[in-house]
C-alpha cells in the first residue's frame, strides 16, 4: 500500500526508515520531509496544516495510509477531516480525532480526564482572566517550587517551574494578562511539583486494545548534568532500566489501562500513538503529560528497538486486532545523541555547511536527519536540532559511546551536543 507520512524532523526520518522496511509498504511519501527521509521515499513539499493539499496528494498518489508525526495537524483535526470526506474515509489514519488529541492540546482537558479516570497525576487548579485574582491568592499560599502550564500548545515552551512566589506571579501575569502564548495561555494550570526520574512510555491503540512499544528516557535540558533551559530533546536511551517488574506493573495498572478504558468509556476516538510522559516518584508512576504522537528524540531509539513490522501493527490497529503477540523487541540497548546548532534553544545560525554524516554511519549507528536542508547539492543546517545519532550497544554505556564516536565524524560550525546522555544508567 502507498503510505503518506507527515512531518519533517528526526522523528519522521526514524518513522520513514522503519516504515520503508515493511513488505506491506508500496510507495512511501513524506511531506514535507527532509534530505534524510528522501533516502526512504519521496518527499513532497506542502504545509502540514494545508488539509486540502494533503487531500490532493492522497488522491493523486493512491494513498491508503497516513501516518501523522507531529501534534499540530492532529489537534487541528486531520483525523476528522479524513472521516468527513467520502473520498478519504477508507484511508487508515494513524493519529487520534481532534477531540481525543486534546489530551495533548489542552493541559486542563488532560488533567480533568485523569481526575475522572483516577489516573495518578500532580494536584492542580486551573485559572483564566475571570479567576485571575483567585489565582494570585492561590499562588501566594502554594508551596515551592510551583509548576505553571499554559493550557494549549506552546511549542514545548509553555511550562515554567517557578522557584519563588515572585517568579510564579510574574509568569502567571505574563501568561494570562499579557497573552504570552496567545490563546494557549488564556487558561493556566497550576500544579504541584513532583520530584523523580522521568520516562516516556508509548502505546499504540485503537481506543480499546493497545500494545506497548519500548520505553525511553529523553534528556530535555541543553546542558550536561541536566542544566540550563529546556529543549526539544538532546538525546534519549532505551530501555529504561527501572521500567520493569513492579514499577512497570504499576504503570500498566494505574496509568495505561485506565487511560485506554477512559478513552473507550468517554467515546474518544483514538487510533494512534499515546505518549505517556511519566515521572517515577519513589517507585510510583505519575503522569506529567500526555502527547498524542510519538516523542522526538524518543522515536529515534524506539523504532530501532522495535523488531516487529510497524505497518503490520498499523493495519492490526485499524482492524481492531492489536495484541502483544505483534510486538517483538530487539534485546540490544539503543541511545541517540542529538547534535544541535550552537545557541539553541536560544537564537542560532542556519545554513552552515555540514559534512561527515556518511562516515558517521556504521553497522551499529544510524543517523536521523532533523534540521538539515540541501542547498545546491550541499547539506546545510536548517534548525536547532540538526541530527539524531542513534547507536545500538550491549549496554546503554556502550550504545552512547558508539554514538559519541560516530559524532566525531560530523562537522559544522558551532556544533554542540551532550556527552552525558544516559548518565544515570551507566554505572
Ligand atoms: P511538559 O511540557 O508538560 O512536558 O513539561 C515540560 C517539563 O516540565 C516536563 O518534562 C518536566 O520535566 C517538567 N514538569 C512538568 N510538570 C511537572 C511537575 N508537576 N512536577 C515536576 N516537573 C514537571
Ligand atoms: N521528547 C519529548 C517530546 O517529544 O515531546
Amino acid at each position: 500500500m502507498n503510505i503518506l507520512l507527515l512531518g519533517s524532523g528526526g522523528r519522521e526520518h526514524a518513522l520513514a526508515w522503519k516504515i520503508s522496511q515493511s513488505p506491506l509498504c508500496g510507495q512511501l511519501f513524506i511531506a514535507p520531509g527532509n534530505p534524510g527521509t528522501a533516502s526512504c521515499g519521496t518527499n513532497i513539499s506542502l504545509s502540514l496544516n494545508d488539509f486540502s493539499a494533503i487531500t490532493n496528494v492522497c488522491l493523486e498518489k493512491n494513498i491508503e495510509m497516513v501516518v501523522v508525526g507531529p501534534e499540530d495537524p492532529l489537534v487541528n483535526g486531520i483525523y476528522d477531516h479524513f472521516q468527513g470526506d467520502d473520498r478519504l474515509k477508507s484511508i487508515i489514519v494513524v493519529g487520534p480525532s481532534a477531540k481525543a488529541a486534546q489530551l495533548e492540546g489542552s493541559k486542563a482537558f488532560a488533567k480533568a480526564f485523569m481526575l475522572r479516570n483516577d489516573i495518578p497525576t500532580a494536584a492542580y487548579r486551573e485559572f483564566t482572566a475571570d479567576s485571575y485574582d483567585e489565582g494570585v491568592d492561590y499562588l501566594k499560599q502554594h508551596s515551592l517550587p510551583i509548576v505553571l502550564k499554559a493550557d494549549g500548545l506552546a511549542a514545548g515552551k509553555g511550562v515554567v517551574i517557578a522557584q519563588s512566589h515572585e517568579e510564579a506571579l510574574a509568569t502567571f501575569q505574563s501568561m494570562i494578562k499579557e497573552a504570552q502564548f496567545g490563546k494557549a495561555s488564556e487558561k493556566v494550570v497550576i500544579e504541584q511539583f513532583l520530584s523523580g526520574v522521568e520516562l516516556s512510555v508509548f502505546a499504540l491503540t485503537d481506543g480499546h486494545n493497545y500494545v506497548l512499544l519500548p520505553e525511553a528516557k529523553d534528556y530535555k535540558r541543553i546542558g550536561e548534568a541536566d542544566s540550563g533551559p529546556n529543549t526539544g530533546g538532546m538525546g534519549a536511551v532505551s530501555p529504561v532500566p527501572f521500567a520493569q517488574g513492579a514499577f512497570m506493573e504499576k504503570v500498566i495498572e494505574r496509568v495505561v489501562e485506565p487511560t485506554i478504558s477512559g478513552l473507550s468509556k468517554e467515546g474518544l476516538i483514538y487510533h494512534g500513538f499515546v505518549f505517556f510522559g511519566l515521572i517515577n516518584v519513589n517507585g510510583d508512576p505519575y503522569v506529567i503529560e500526555y502527547n498524542c504522537r510519538m516523542g522526538d528524540p524518543e522515536t529515534e531509539v524506539v523504532m530501532p528497538r522495535l523488531a516487529s513490522d510497524l505497518v503490520e501493527l498499523f493495519v492490526a490497529m485499524h482492524q481492531g486486532g492489536l495484541s502483544s503477540s505483534h510486538i517483538q523487541i530487539d534485546a540490544r540497548s539503543a541511545s541517540t545523541v542529538v547534535v544541535v546548532s550552537g545557541g539553541y534553544p536560544g537564537s542560532f545560525a542556519k545554513g552552515k555547511p555540514l559534512t561527515g554524516l556518511d562516515h558517521s554511519r556504521s553497522e551499529q549507528t544510524l543517523v536521523f536527519y532533523a534540521g538539515i536542508a540541501e542547498q545546491g547539492g550541499q547539506l546545510v543546517t536548517s534548525g536547532g536540532r540538526v541530527a539524531a545519532v542513534t547507536s545500538y550497544g550491549d549496554s546503554i554505556a556502550d550504545a552512547v559511546e558508539h554514538s559519541l564516536n560516530a559524532i566525531a565524524h560530523i562537522k559544522y560550525e558551532n556544533m554542540y551536543f551532550r556527552r552525558d546522555i544516559g548518565y544515570e544508567f551507566k554505572v
